[in-house]
């Protein structure tokens, strides 16, 4: 299997207060009918969020392939996973990328390949350990049981682990399982508890020593040899996971946090006015926790 170059780039929403004219640059890059999309979300947190996702895959594909980020266009195929359409006469390398976002944190992952191989993808999941629900977390597992298979169920609910520990192992397999599920792309119709993982038991997971790379995958008992996982861990509270279909980076790397002025490029003064009335209708919904 060729090795491919792998992009992690992280945004942290705690980071960014969004001003007017920054807002602004940002809704410009964005494709109407996304526009009509963010605005349906109730609090800004979520607007924000996916917002930067956007930015994200749109820096990300104009750095791959050297096209402006104005020329990049985007589709969602029919489960609502979004596509870089590629125009005929583009000669940039074939390219695959998912977004995730929860809590402060935004990430994309991505991948270049070779033209004569362009069978390969790549899925990315984030999650916050923490755990909000009312239930106990043992009554919450329980509820969950079937979305996992015995082996997993083993090593999250290990002697050695205390509830914190516990909750981590949970949100580390559940990011993996969604890495994969978004390669695919397929959402949630595929039999979760034949998707079976085994972590790396013998590192911890840990900012310092992410990515681990050791996870091995085997659905339906078959080893599933053609697929490879990362999983980090970010600013010590969230989990990641990236699933590598068909390819492997070159290196292992940990994902770059980018700040605000990296995703924004400049628009016509026209564009900016076309969407001012729009920003300021975004700035005043409610934040999740004021
Ligand atoms: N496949 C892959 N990526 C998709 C997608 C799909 N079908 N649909 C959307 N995306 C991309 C988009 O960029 C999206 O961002 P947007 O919502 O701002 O447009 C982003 O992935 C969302 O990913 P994430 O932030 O991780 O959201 P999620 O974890 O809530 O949802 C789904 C992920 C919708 C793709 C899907 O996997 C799902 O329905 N999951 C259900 C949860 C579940 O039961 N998981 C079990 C795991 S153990
Ligand atoms: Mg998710």
């Amino acid at each position: 299997m060729s090795r491919h170059i792998c992009t992690r780039w992280a945004f942290d929403l705690s980071s960014w207060s969004p001003t007017l004219p920054q807002l602004s640059q940002a809704v410009a890059l964005v494709q109407p009918e996304e526009r009509v999309r963010l605005m349906k979300f109730h609090f800004i947190d979520d607007f924000l969020s996916s917002l930067i996702g956007r930015l994200l895959m749109r820096k990300y594909v104009s750095s791959c392939t050297g096209l402006a980020q104005h020329q990049v266009q985007f589709a969602r195929d029919v489960r609502g996973k979004p596509y870089w359409v590629k125009k005929e006469d583009c000669e940039a390398p074939p390219l695959s990328f998912n977004v995730s976002h929860q809590g402060n944190m935004v990430l994309l992952a991505g991948i270049t390949g070779e033209s004569q191989d362009p069978d390969f993808g790549i899925g990315t999941d984030v999650m916050k350990i923490e755990y909000g629900g009312g239930k106990s977390l043992s009554e919450f597992f329980r509820l969950m049981r079937n979305k996992f298979s015995e082996h997993e169920w083993s090593y999250i609910g290990r002697p050695q682990h205390n509830e914190r520990a516990q909750l981590k192992a949970f949100m580390r397999h559940w990011c993996l399982k969604e890495a994969y599920v978004k390669e695919l792309g397929v959402g949630i119709t595929v039999d979760l508890q034949k998707i079976s993982f085994s972590v790396d038991t013998t590192h911890n997971l840990g900012e310092e020593v992410s990515p681990l790379i050791g996870t091995t995958l085997r659905c339906h008992d078959k080893p599933m040899d053609n697929w490879h996982f990362e999983e980090h861990l970010l600013q010590e509270e969230y989990c990641a996971a990236i699933a590598f279909r068909n390819c492997q980076p070159q290196e292992h790397g940990r994902f770059k946090i980018l700040g605000i002025e990296e995703l924004l490029v400049k628009s016509q003064e026209s564009e900016l006015q076309e969407v001012v009335a729009y920003c300021q209708k975004a700035l005043v919904k409610p934040h999740k926790r004021s």
